[in-house]
């Protein structure tokens, strides 16, 4: 039984919680929103380089449901840097190999948002590998949504599957590797219920100087570790 037990089973899905823009854009004596536009190029370094290590899932914590808190100016900028991000899957469709899908409530967005959202869901349905944006997400707002959705469908007993079922993520495997760059050492409301046995690594690396050497650090460290999962 125990050599089941192992970290030796392949990284499937790695989750990103992609923090430390801000501080990144500060310490250059740069505006806030320079360290946005530098990590979605940190982003889509990574995004190549999971892919060439065989990675299926990448998951990024994008935008959280207490990101609102931000000046109004900020949130604009992220949103606009996202909506920019979307518009070039969606030209170069042939070429992306990704199945995009978002998590968190589509529904403050505004509709030409929305429907392109819901536009690069459909059109990547085919694509071999996964991409989980989070956005406007929440764990809480997540779970919340999901005990909604379970009512109104009537449920009064339902299984952990069931449950599963009504959240974002459903079908979907859970995160084996959950990376937080910018030197915190907290989820944030990150995938509460899809954590319980994800692996943690925690860095001081700012996102916007996160690349391929501490991806590799990160995967690294999570072949030491021993998987338990309750077990001995
Ligand atoms: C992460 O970087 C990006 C988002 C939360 C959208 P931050 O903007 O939180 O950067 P710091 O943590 O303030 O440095
Ligand atoms: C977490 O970062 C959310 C994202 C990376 C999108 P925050 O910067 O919002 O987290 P806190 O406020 O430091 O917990
Ligand atoms: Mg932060």
């Amino acid at each position: 039984m125990s050599e089941n037990i192992t970290s030796q089973q392949p990284l499937k899905h790695i989750a990103f919680i992609m923090d430390g823009n801000g501080r990144w854009a500060k310490k250059r004596g740069l505006p806030r929103d320079h360290g946005h536009r530098f990590g979605v190029t940190a982003f889509e370094t990574v995004l190549k380089h999971c892919e060439k290590l065989g990675i299926q899932t990448v998951t990024v914590y994008a935008f959280s449901t207490e990101n609102w808190k931000r000046p109004p100016k900020e949130v604009e900028t992220i949103m606009k840097l996202m909506d920019h991000y979307l518009a070039e899957c969606e030209k170069k469709i042939d070429e992306y190999n990704m199945h995009i899908c978002f998590l968190g409530d589509k529904s403050p967005f505004e509709e030409k948002r929305r429907a392109r959202m819901e536009r690069l869901e459909k059109l990547t349905a085919n694509k071999p590998r996964v991409l989980n944006i989070a956005l406007n997400y929440g764990g809480r707002d997540e779970i919340v949504r999901a005990c909604n959705a379970l009512i109104a469908s009537g449920a009064r007993n339902v299984t952990e599957a069931d449950f599963a079922a009504a959240l974002d993520t459903k079908g979907r495997d859970d995160p084996d590797l959950i990376v937080r760059t910018g030197g915190d050492l907290r989820i944030s409301n990150f995938l509460l219920w899809q954590c319980a046995y994800a692996e943690f690594y925690f860095t001081d690396v700012l996102w916007p100087d996160f690349g391929p050497a501490e991806i590799d650090a990160a995967v690294e460290a999570f072949y030491k570790r021993k998987r338990r999962f309750g077990g001995v």
